[in-house]
C-alpha cells in the first residue's frame, strides 16, 4: 500500500491538486489562497511545493494531498485514494483492499445505487417506446442527443415496480433504497416498497467530482404533482452543498473567471449546449453560503440570471448578500422577464443569451434604478424609501465599493454623498441578515508558542544554532521542544566544520516530521526571505521575550505562594520564598 501511495504522490503536484479547488497565488516560495475549510477574507491557506503539503494557519487544517482530498471532499481514505489515482493515471485494481480497519461507510453502496439507477433511467429514455415519446418532447425543447448523454438525462417509467426490483437484484439494500428516496414503504412498518419516481424526466445531480448523488424528476403530465420530485438529503446528498451543473462547468468557470447562475435544470443544459459552458443552477432555492464557497474556489465573478418576480427578486437579493459576503462581485441579467434562459436560448439561440449576459449590470446599480423609477424621489418619503432599501446592501461593501455606489446613488437622487455616509454610519444590519452569519466566529487556532517559533527558525536556518546555544541550554525547553533542542545540539556537536543542513530523517526529528513541516512553513511565511543577520536578531529577541515572560510568571507564582505562606504562618517556607524572590528581582 505504501508503494501505491508513494507512487501517486510522486506523480501529482500538490499545487495542481489544491489548485483545482482553490485559487492560488504565488507568494515567495509558496502559494496562498482562501482556505477551503473555513470562510475567511484574507488568505491564511498556504501550499508548499517543496514540502508538498498545505496548511491553513487560520483553522489549522491541512496536510499532504491525501489529507487535503479527505477534508475537502469529506471523503474516506479509500475514496481520496481513488480520486487521486484517477488524477495521476495510476490504476488500482481493488481499492477496497486499502480500506482502513475502521468500518467502511455505506457511501459506496449509495453511489453504486445511484449509478445503476442513472443507467437504468437512461436506458428507459433511449430504448423504450414510452421513453422515445419523452425524447420527442426534449427535442422540441431544443435538446440534442450528445447533451442528453453528457448530462445523463433519463426517464422513469410510469410503474410502481420498475427500478427497485432491478436495484435489489444488483445487491442494493432496502435501507439504501429508502434513504435514497427511490422507494417508499407501503405503510408504517411495512416491508413492501414501491418506486417513487414514476413517469418523470430524470435529471441526475452530480457532485463536485462528477458522481451522481441525487435526482430531480420533472413531471411530464399536466396534473402530475409535484412539478419536481427531488431526492431527499442523505449520506451522499447535501443539497445546500451542490450546484447543479458545476461539475460540468467548473473548468470553464475557472477559465472565464466568471459563472452564470440560473434557476433550473433546463436553464443549465440548453445554454451549455450552445457554448455557454460556465453555468450552474441553484435549483429553485436561494443560494446557500456553502454554495458561495464552492463558487469562490473557482471565481469571484457571478452573473445571476434569476426570475425577477417578487419571490425571485427576494432570492436574488439574498444570494447577492451571501456572495458579497465572500467578496464575490455580483451582476444581474434583466430584460427578459417572463422567460427563462432555456426558453430564450431555444427561441433565439445562444448568441442572444450571451448578449444579455454581456449587458448585465452590477446588482446594486440595477436595484437602485428599479427603486428610483418606482418611487417619487421628489418627495422626502420617496427618497427615504429608496435609501432604506439600499442601506443593508451598501453596508457590507468594501470601502471602494461604498465609494462607487454612494457616488452613483447620490447622483441618481440628487443628494449629497455625506448624508448617505451618515445614514450608513448609524445603520446596523439586522441580526438574521446573511452577512452577519459570517464565519468571523470560526475558531482562530492558537498560533505557535515562542519556543516553537524559535525551534522553527533554527530548523530552517542551521547556521543560527550557534547564536541560540549561546543564550540557552536544554533546561530552557520543555516537552517536544526539549527533545528537538537535544537532537539539534547533538547533530551540531557531531558536525565538525559547521553544519549546512539538519538531518530530518534521524532520531527525534524523524518522529515528528509532519509537525516540523508545518512549523517550517509557518516560519517561512512569517519571516519570508529575511537575511541571516536579521534572523539572528529575531532569535535573540524571541529568546529574550521567552525569558522575560518566564521571569514574570515565576514572580507572579512566588507572590501568590508568599501570600499563602504568610496567611498560614509558615515562617521557614516564607523565608525561602522571599530569598528566591530577591534573587530573581536582582537578575
Ligand atoms: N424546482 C423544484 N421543485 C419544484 C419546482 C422547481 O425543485 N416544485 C426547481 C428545479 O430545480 C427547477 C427549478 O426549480 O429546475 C426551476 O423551476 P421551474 O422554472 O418551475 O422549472 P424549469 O426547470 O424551468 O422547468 P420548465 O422550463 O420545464 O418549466
Ligand atoms: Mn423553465
Amino acid at each position: 500500500m505504501a508503494d501505491v501511495v508513494e507512487d501517486i504522490k510522486a506523480r501529482l503536484d500538490i499545487v495542481e491538486v489544491v489548485g483545482a479547488y482553490v485559487q492560488l497565488k504565488k507568494a515567495g516560495r509558496n502559494y496562498k489562497g482562501l482556505c477551503p475549510f473555513h470562510s475567511e477574507k484574507t488568505p491564511s491557506f498556504v501550499v508548499s511545493p517543496e514540502k508538498q503539503i498545505c496548511h491553513c494557519f487560520g483553522c489549522n487544517k491541512g496536510g499532504d494531498i491525501f489529507n487535503f482530498i479527505e477534508e475537502v471532499e469529506g471523503a474516506e481514505f479509500t475514496e481520496a485514494m481513488q480520486i487521486l489515482a484517477d488524477k495521476a493515471g495510476v490504476k488500482i485494481d481493488n481499492v477496497s483492499k486499502f480500506a482502513k480497519k475502521e468500518a467502511k461507510g455505506e457511501k459506496d453502496e449509495y453511489f453504486k445505487a445511484h449509478d445503476l439507477a442513472c443507467e437504468f433511467f437512461e436506458r428507459e429514455l433511449f430504448k423504450t417506446d414510452n421513453g422515445k415519446k419523452v425524447l420527442e418532447y426534449l427535442y422540441k425543447r431544443g435538446m440534442k442527443d450528445v447533451t442528453l448523454k453528457e448530462f445523463k438525462v433519463g426517464f422513469s417509467p410510469d410503474k410502481y415496480d420498475a427500478l427497485y426490483p432491478y436495484l435489489l437484484k444488483k445487491g442494493i439494500s432496502k435501507r439504501v433504497l429508502i434513504k435514497s428516496g427511490f422507494v417508499s414503504a407501503k405503510g408504517v412498518g411495512s416491508d413492501e416498497i414501491y418506486d417513487k419516481f414514476r413517469g418523470r424526466l430524470m435529471f441526475p445531480i452530480f457532485d463536485y467530482l462528477g458522481r451522481v448523488c441525487g435526482f430531480g424528476g420533472r413531471a411530464l403530465k399536466k396534473d402530475q404533482m409535484p412539478k419536481y420530485l427531488n431526492s431527499p438529503e442523505n449520506r451522499i446528498y447535501n443539497k445546500s452543498r451542490v450546484l447543479y451543473g458545476l461539475y460540468h462547468s467548473k473548468a470553464s468557470v475557472k477559465e472565464n473567471d466568471n459563472i452564470v447562475l440560473v434557476e433550473g435544470y433546463f436553464d443549465v443544459i440548453l445554454p451549455y449546449q450552445e457554448g455557454i459552458k460556465n453555468i450552474a443552477a441553484v435549483s429553485g432555492t436561494a443560494l446557500t453560503s456553502d454554495q458561495a464557497t464552492l463558487i469562490k474556489r473557482l471565481t469571484s465573478n457571478v452573473v445571476t440570471c434569476f426570475d425577477l418576480d417578487k419571490a425571485g427578486f427576494e432570492a436574488t437579493k439574498r444570494s447577492y448578500s451571501i456572495l458579497t459576503n465572500v467578496d464575490v462581485v455580483v451582476k444581474t441579467v434583466s430584460g427578459f422577464e417572463g422567460k427563462d434562459p432555456a426558453d430564450l436560448v431555444n427561441d433565439k439561440g445562444g448568441k442572444e443569451f450571451i448578449k444579455f449576459i454581456e449587458k448585465s449590470v452590477n446588482f446594486i446599480s440595477f436595484y437602485s434604478d428599479k427603486l428610483v423609477s418606482s418611487n417619487d424621489i421628489g418627495t422626502f418619503e420617496g427618497r427615504h424609501a429608496v435609501v432604506k432599501e439600499l442601506l443593508p446592501l451598501l453596508k457590507q461593501l468594501s470601502p471602494s465599493g461604498k465609494d462607487f455606489h454612494i457616488r452613483e446613488l447620490a447622483t441618481k437622487l440628487g443628494m449629497k454623498e455625506q448624508f448617505l455616509y451618515d445614514e450608513l454610519e448609524s445603520f446596523s444590519l439586522p441580526k438574521d441578515h446573511p452577512a452577519r452569519e459570517k464565519a468571523e466566529n470560526v475558531e482562530k487556532a492558537e498560533g505557535f508558542s515562542l519556543e516553537q517559533v524559535i525551534c522553527g527558525i533554527i530548523l530552517g536556518n542551521p547556521q543560527l544554532f550557534k547564536v541560540l546555544s549561546k543564550m540557552v541550554d536544554e533546561s530552557d525547553f520543555y516537552g517536544v521542544e526539549k527533545d528537538i533542542y537535544k537532537e539539534l545540539h547533538d547533530q551540531y556537536n557531531k558536525s565538525r566544520n559547521g553544519l549546512k543542513e539538519w538531518n530530518f530523517d534521524k532520531g527525534f526529528l524523524a518522529s515528528v516530521k509532519e509537525k516540523l513541516d508545518v512549523l517550517l512553513l509557518y516560519v517561512e511565511e512569517r519571516y519570508g526571505e529575511l537575511s541571516e543577520e536579521s534572523m539572528g536578531e529575531e532569535v535573540e529577541k524571541l529568546v529574550d521575550k521567552v525569558k522575560k515572560t518566564r521571569r514574570s510568571k515565576k514572580l507572579n507564582d512566588l507572590r501568590t505562594q508568599i501570600v499563602e505562606a504568610e496567611k498560614n504562618d509558615e515562617k521557614e517556607k516564607l523565608i525561602k520564598l522571599l530569598k528566591e524572590q530577591q534573587k530573581l528581582l536582582s537578575e
